[in-house]
């Protein structure tokens, strides 16, 4: 069992939790991510390592709430514990040697682009991160972002609630043309990341994307994470997450993962009933 350490909300539908696993929390490198089971009989389901400490031997992650199990996971308090807890999974993200790069975060993509860009600042990258969200509510770690010795930050949301109205894709775009970016990494909904990798693309800019194909075991083994990714089919848990952003048939991942749409939204909505929170 894997005791909850930490819990802060950080908006209406997005928290970020901490559990005690000593012997993972050594072995995390970022872009990494973990399956979980809130209690025996629920399915895993794969979050990303937001951050991690050796000392204490504490992962965390941040998590948005979409459906049964991460509803099921918001109603967990520190002091209470999870069934388990694997990881870490997936390759780590690329760092070092990369000039300058332009990370891309999106809604709780958030969570997977600040250790990145951490780790690309650590490894002496220049780093402009461009953070995004639908509105200010939904900004996640934007004061962490500017703890970090980061070329620019800069902040976009799509009403125009904090930073500048718009999509991610404007500041990329505006980067590129002006010839200050060599690379990017983008990491949110699949949609925004198709669109990232096709605005770098037009202007000659390589983007590696993080996937986010429905997991079931994380390993290898089941298939169902499969993605198309320059005509190779590749398995987005133990290839990935991170992967070529301008080879991804996004088509396909983004009707793969509407598979079970019907059947999550049933799940979810018998789990809400009598519920009254509001996370
Ligand atoms: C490598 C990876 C890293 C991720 N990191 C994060 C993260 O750091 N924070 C975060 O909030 N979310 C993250 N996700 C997405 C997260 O796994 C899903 O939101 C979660 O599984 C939804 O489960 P649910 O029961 O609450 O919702 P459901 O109602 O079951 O599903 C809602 C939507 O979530 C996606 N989803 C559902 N089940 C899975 C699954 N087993 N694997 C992948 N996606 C699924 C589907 O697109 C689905 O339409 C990540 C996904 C992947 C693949
Ligand atoms: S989740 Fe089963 S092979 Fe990737």
């Amino acid at each position: 069992m894997f005791p909850i350490t930490h819990k802060r909300v950080l908006s209406d539908s997005v928290f970020e939790m901490g559990v005690h696993a000593p012997k993972v929390a050594r072995k995390v490198r970022a872009g990494q991510f973990l399956m979980l089971r809130t209690d025996s009989k629920g399915e895993r389901i794969p979050l990303t390592f937001s951050d991690w400490d050796t000392t204490c031997g504490e992962v965390r992650f941040i998590v948005m709430r979409v459906g049964k199990t991460t509803h099921k996971l918001s109603h967990l308090e520190v002091g209470q514990e999870l069934a388990d807890l694997v990881g870490p999974l997936g390759r780590p993200t690329h760092v070092g040697g990369l000039g300058r790069v332009a990370v891309i975060g999106g809604g709780v993509g958030a969570a997977v682009a600040y250790p990145v860009a951490r780790a690309m600042c650590e490894a002496g990258d220049e780093v402009t991160v461009v953070l995004g969200a639908r509105n200010k509510d939904l900004l996640v770690l934007e004061d962490e972002f500017r703890a970090l010795p980061l070329r620019e930050l800069v902040v976009v949301t799509d009403d125009g609630s904090a930073g500048e109205k718009g999509l991610v894709t404007a500041p990329l775009k505006r980067l590129a043309e002006a010839d200050a970016i060599d690379c990017s990494f983008a990491v949110g909904p699949a949609i925004m990341m198709k669109f990232c990798a096709q605005t770098a693309r037009e202007h000659g800019v390589p983007c590696t994307v993080s996937l986010n194909p429905i997991m079931v075991d994380g390993t290898g083994m089941c298939g169902a994470c499969r993605v198309s990714v320059s005509g190779k089919t590749i398995f987005g848990c133990v290839d990935g997450p991170d992967v070529d952003g301008w080879g991804v048939d996004w088509e396909q991942l983004m009707s793969r993962q509407r598979v079970y749409a019907d059947l999550e939204r049933e799940a979810d909505s018998e789990y809400s009933k009598g519920c009254s929170c509001t996370l």
